[in-house]
Formats: structure tokens, sequence, C-alpha cells
């Protein structure tokens, strides 16, 4: 494999099992945004730190780039349907999810594992991703098994 190959390099990359979380803000005139992310990673205890890279072909990105504050719903193995729907590019996102509305104003999923009020950090060009670093101002948690992604799969943990 050479690093130009696109599809091995995601073959690899897909080697690693992650957690699941959809990633939600706020534009400037209210209106919900929200996308499916497995690349969110804990950063750091003190001060709290977390990230999310976001992809440029993410419709959302600008609306995340801007906003003060995001919120992390860590999915349960229920919410695979919501995991799917955060993946899309459908307008509707909002009207077909359950959520309601958290610390400022930002979209929760019930039923989420964790949830992670975040107020923007900092933000780090790397490739054709940005970095979203976020610090965690409130959190809050749930039980039961996880949802997975595991080589292209949704599992459960
Ligand atoms: C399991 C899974 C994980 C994903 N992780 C990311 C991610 O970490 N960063 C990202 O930019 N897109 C990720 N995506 C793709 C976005 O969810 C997808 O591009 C979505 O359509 C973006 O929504 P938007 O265009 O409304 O912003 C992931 C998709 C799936 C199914």
């Amino acid at each position: 494999m050479t690093v130009t190959d696109n599809r091995a390099l995601r073959d690899a990359f897909g080697r690693f099992a992650t957690g699941v979380t959809v990633l939600t803000t706020r534009e400037g005139d209210g209106t919900p945004r929200g996308f499916t992310a497995n690349s969110f990673s804990s950063v750091s205890l003190d001060p709290p730190l977390v990230l999310v890279c976001i992809g440029d072909n993410a419709h959302s990105g600008p609306a995340f780039y801007a906003a003060p504050h995001f919120a992390v719903n860590i999915l349960g193995a229920a919410q695979k349907d919501a995991a799917m729907l955060f993946a899309s590019r459908s307008e509707e996102k909002f009207d077909k999810a359950k959520w309601h509305a958290g610390t400022h104003g930002l979209p929760l999923l019930p039923g989420a594992l964790a949830t992670l009020i975040c107020a923007r950090h900092d933000l780090v060009r790397a490739g054709d991703h940005v970095i979203l670093i976020g610090e965690v101002l409130e959190s809050a948690i749930g039980d039961g098994p996880a949802l997975g992604y595991h080589q292209g799969e949704f599992i459960t943990i």
C-alpha cells in the first residue's frame, strides 16, 4: 500500500474500533445542526478537553467553527437509527430525530450514554479536516451498552 491509496488507507483506519457520537450545535439564527462523528477523543482532564475532526465535506462544519458552544452525544447501542440519520445530508435531521434543548439551547439526544456540553476552545486545520477542540463545561451519563463502529459496520460494545 502507498499512502496515496485512499481505499487502503480507509481500510486501515477502519480497523480501529471506535464509539459513535452525534455532535450538535446551533447556527447564529438558532437553526440546529448536527452530524455523526467517530473521530471524537478525550484529550485532557485538567483542563477538561475533547476533540473531534470535521471533514471539509460536512455541510455543518462552518456552523461548528462559528458557534461558541457544542454538545457531544455519545451514543448507546439502541441509537443506531440516530447515528445513520445524522450521518446523512438530510435537511430534516431535527424533524426526524428525538431531541430536546439543553444548556445554551444545544440539541441533546435522549438515551445517549453520555452528554458533554462544550465551549469551543480551538480550531486546528489538519489536511482535509479541522480539529475542533472543546472545553467540557458540563457532563451527564447514562447506562447500557455502547454503539460502536468497526470496518464500516455499527457494532454493540
Ligand atoms: C460512523 C460514522 C462516523 C463518522 N465520523 C465522522 C467524523 O468524525 N467527522 C466527519 O467530518 N464526518 C464523519 N462522518 C460523516 C458525517 O456524519 C457525514 O458526512 C454527514 O453527512 C455530515 O453531515 P452534514 O453534511 O449535515 O454536516 C461519519 C459518518 C459515520 C457513519
